[in-house]
């Protein structure tokens, strides 16, 4: 029951707050692992520009296995970390080889693609297929190691593995292509790494950091 009012609350503000974003548009399998992997290690203002110009000139698994990787390079130039382009790529040529060009809908045959992790197979299972799996990116494992009041270092594999557990816990009592994008929303929006807006977020009544005037301390990253 408190995880599915997370669940709802969480989704309720998304539908009333959500940014506008160009990959919020589509639920196309393809378009979403685009966005995802472009999303990892780069922020939303500079990805839209290079999503918009990738898929014009790859608007399908088809066109992007079948592409020169001088071209898929030539389009990503600018955004870095290049291997992602390469597993793109590569990725396509799998769906079409693999799979007739149908995009797989399975956590085993999505996580088995090239360059895709837990965190991109729990992100297109969800949003796409809205199917419930958890995507645990960095903006997650803050809210919801705050909601749970978790002082311990994020990066630790056991710890990792409790806020895993939760969010999956929670995204089996929702909506999946909503409750995960409203996650990441809340994450870059209100509960954000300084000076959380937690007088406007949806689920300050029931977070254990805001109710014991914590938040500051949390996250905890492992000392280096
Ligand atoms: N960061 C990672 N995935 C995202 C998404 N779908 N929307 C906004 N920010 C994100």
């Amino acid at each position: 029951e408190r995880l599915a009012v997370f669940a709802h609350n969480l989704e309720v503000w998304y539908g009333q707050n959500k940014r506008a974003l160009p990959w919020r548009e589509t639920t196309d399998p393809y378009r979403i692992l685009v966005s995802e992997t472009m999303l990892q290690q780069t922020r939303v203002e500079t990805v839209i520009p290079y999503y918009h110009r990738f898929l014009e000139r790859f608007p399908d698994v088809q066109s992007l296995a079948s592409a020169a990787e001088e071209d898929v390079m030539k389009i990503w130039q600018g955004l870095g970390y290049y291997s992602r382009a390469r597993n793109l790529k590569r990725a396509a040529a799998a769906v079409l080889a693999d799979y007739q060009g149908v995009f797989p809908n399975t956590v085993e045959d999505v996580r088995a693609l090239p360059g895709v992790g837990p965190y991109t197979t729990g992100a297109v299972m969800s949003i796409a297929f809205n199917q419930p799996v958890a995507a645990v990116d960095g903006n997650v494992l803050r809210v919801v190691s705050r909601y749970l009041g978790i002082e311990d270092p994020i990066d630790d594999p056991a710890v990792k593995r409790v806020i895993s557990e939760h969010t999956q816990r929670a995204v089996e009592q929702s909506t999946p292509r909503l409750f995960t994008q409203a996650l990441m929303e809340l994450g870059a929006m209100v509960c954000t790494p300084r000076k959380p807006q937690c007088l406007t977020c949806p689920i300050q009544d029931d977070c254990t950091a805001f109710q014991e005037a914590r938040v500051a301390r949390i996250p905890v990253k492992r000392p280096k």
